[in-house]
């Protein structure tokens, strides 16, 4: 599907023959090129990225950025700001950028103006929330509506939530906001024990609305409100739908008027830009939820205008193409040292891992590559006490993002620095690694007998050259977040668009969905278990022997 296959087949020969060679070990590359740093990082819209201590040099960077253009980077990236279909296997475009320009451009699909819908929404989203806020639009008891319970899964809960928890500083004094997505029923119990009917807000956030778990959690969710003092009239005041898909908003009984909307061409992980991040603006306030939507325009301004050389979404998309395609490192850890933060690497699963978990390429064939990789995290310090012994001397690779705010959102004594040390520290240490006979000698300063630091230098010693990359902003604030976030999501499109593959469809979870509806016909009700393999026949009519006992 690339325009010149044959440039994109040559670019990746070299790359394949440059990886031969190995990786080029990470002090040689210091010590050959004192300029480094400068040379391999940048810095856009708030967000600077030091990329110096991965295994690229300008000759894999050039190739990189030749394999890039082999892909028609630019013809692809403006396909998107565009507003061409090319989410082309649901026939979709794909522009969540959009949700985010508050400049007069006009973006349009098949000729028709999205722009004009986008503001109408956002008009009727600020408008409800400073009636949230100001009581206007209060609860049926006349109490305010100080509690926001979203109902959704998926990217209708991962942007928000980690975005919620991220922002928390920042919460209108006296809003509380929860989250309930799990179709396990102590996800909503433990919410519902916590809130007050009168008081309570329910977002019901679904792109599709007819999905399992948000929907049997609505339901829940209603039939709690009305046996807990609530009435049917009251519940246009206490639910709310964010969704796409208004017949089925009217169908669970919610009045379109309290409804809003966003539309198909802005994918579930790329919708807590849309109405799906009502929840942050009834947290954090409207012009919050603004600064957030401009952090993000600002990097998409950057990626959309700065040649591919100095566009950093691109530049790191690249390399982590480098590591998955070429030398087969097929994880990357997301290691946030920034406790609001702390759903960022789960949000960043589905981000990633949704968009890049493809095995077929955009013509229909089975690639023969690895594409997306495995995206764990945990905040620094606490993965430092629980993983990191794998990321330091297991046997595989994984290249580490690391996260920081220079300034604490909030400054508690020396905490942020000593936070800062850490997530200095790390890197150094897994770039540096430690020789065997450098371990031996501080086995022997520790005052270890020469036989014993003998044995243990080995165990001691690290290999080092793990690569990471450093991405630090000023503070944490919803610019920085936004325009973090926005970074992110660049950086897996161009990724995709180096392996050929389409970034904004998900068939993948699809297949399961399907069969847990059967599954659930066979543990419910008297449906003879049939058509499953052995395995799963065995286990459904032991759970049912169990659930009877
Ligand atoms: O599990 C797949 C998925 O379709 C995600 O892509 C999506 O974010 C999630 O389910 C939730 O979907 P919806 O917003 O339609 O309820």
């Amino acid at each position: 599907m690339v325009t010149d296959p044959s440039a994109r087949a040559f670019s990746w020969k070299k790359l394949t023959a440059l990886a031969a060679e190995g990786p080029p070990p990470l002090s040689d590359l210091f010590d050959h090129n004192p300029g480094r740093v400068a040379h391999f990082s940048l810095e856009a819209a708030g967000v600077y990225a030091d990329y110096s201590k991965t295994p690229v040099n300008q000759t894999i960077l050039d190739a990189l950025y030749g394999l890039a253009r082999a892909c028609d980077f630019e013809a692809r990236r403006d396909a998107m700001f565009g507003g061409q279909r090319i989410n082309e296997t649901e026939e979709r475009a794909v522009l969540h950028v959009a949700l985010r320009d508050t400049s007069d451009r006009i973006y349009t699909v098949d000729g028709q103006n999205v722009t004009t819908d986008i503001h109408a929404v956002k008009d009727r989203m600020k408008a409800f929330v400073e009636k949230v806020h100001d009581g206007r639009h209060d609860g049926y008891g006349g109490a305010p509506l100080d509690t926001v319970v979203n109902i959704g899964i998926g990217g209708s809960d991962l942007g928000p939530a980690m975005v919620s928890r991220a922002l928390d500083p920042y919460t209108v004094d006296g809003r509380r906001t929860f989250y309930v997505s799990n179709v396990d029923g102590a996800d909503i119990a433990s919410v519902l024990r916590q809130i007050d009917p009168e008081r309570t807000l329910f977002l019901i956030a679904s792109k599709t609305f007819t999905t399992q778990e948000t929907m049997t959690n609505a339901e829940t969710a209603r039939n709690w409100f009305l046996s807990s003092g609530g009435n049917e009239a009251a519940i246009a005041k206490h639910f709310v739908a964010l969704s796409t898909n208004e017949a089925a908003v009217t169908d669970f009984g919610i009045d379109p008027e309290n409804m809003f909307a966003f539309w198909d061409w802005v994918g579930g992980r790329y919708s807590l830009w849309s109405a799906i991040g009502l929840s942050i603006a009834l947290q954090i306030g409207w012009s919050g939820f603004e600064d957030l939507l401009s952090g993000a325009r600002g990097m998409d301004r950057h990626f959309e205008t700065m040649p591919l050389e100095g566009n950093l979404p691109a530049s790191l998309a690249l390399i982590d193409v480098w590591h998955r395609s070429f030398l087969g490192y097929s994880a990357r850890a997301v290691l946030p040292y920034d406790q609001s933060l702390a759903r960022l690497p789960a949000y960043l699963q589905q981000a990633d891992m949704e968009s890049l978990g493809k095995r077929i390429d955009r013509s229909g064939q089975v690639v023969d590559y690895p594409t997306g990789a495995i995206v764990f995290g945990e905040p620094g310090t606490n993965g430092q006490h629980a993983f990191y012994q794998l990321l330091h001397q297991g046997t595989d690779v994984i290249p580490c993002d690391f996260i920081a705010a220079a300034c604490g959102q909030v400054e508690v004594g020396d905490h942020h620095e000593k936070l800062l040390a850490n997530f200095l520290a790390q890197p150094e240490a897994l770039m540096a690694g430690r020789s065997v006979e450098a371990a031996r000698s501080e086995a022997l300063a520790t005052g270890k007998n020469p036989e014993t630091a003998d044995r243990l230098a080995i165990h001691r010693s690290f290999p080092g050259d793990r690569p990471t990359i450093s991405l630090l902003v000023e503070r944490l604030t919803p610019e920085a977040l936004g325009a973090l976030l926005a970074l992110y999501e660049h950086r897996i499109f161009v990724q995709s668009i180096l392996w050929d593959i389409n970034a904004f469809d998900q068939w993948g979870v699809e297949l399961g969905k399907g069969l847990a509806k059967t599954i659930l016909a066979e543990l419910e009700g008297e449906v003879d278990v049939a058509s499953h393999d052995p395995s799963t026949a065995d286990l459904i009519r032991r759970i049912k022997r169990l659930r009877r006992e």
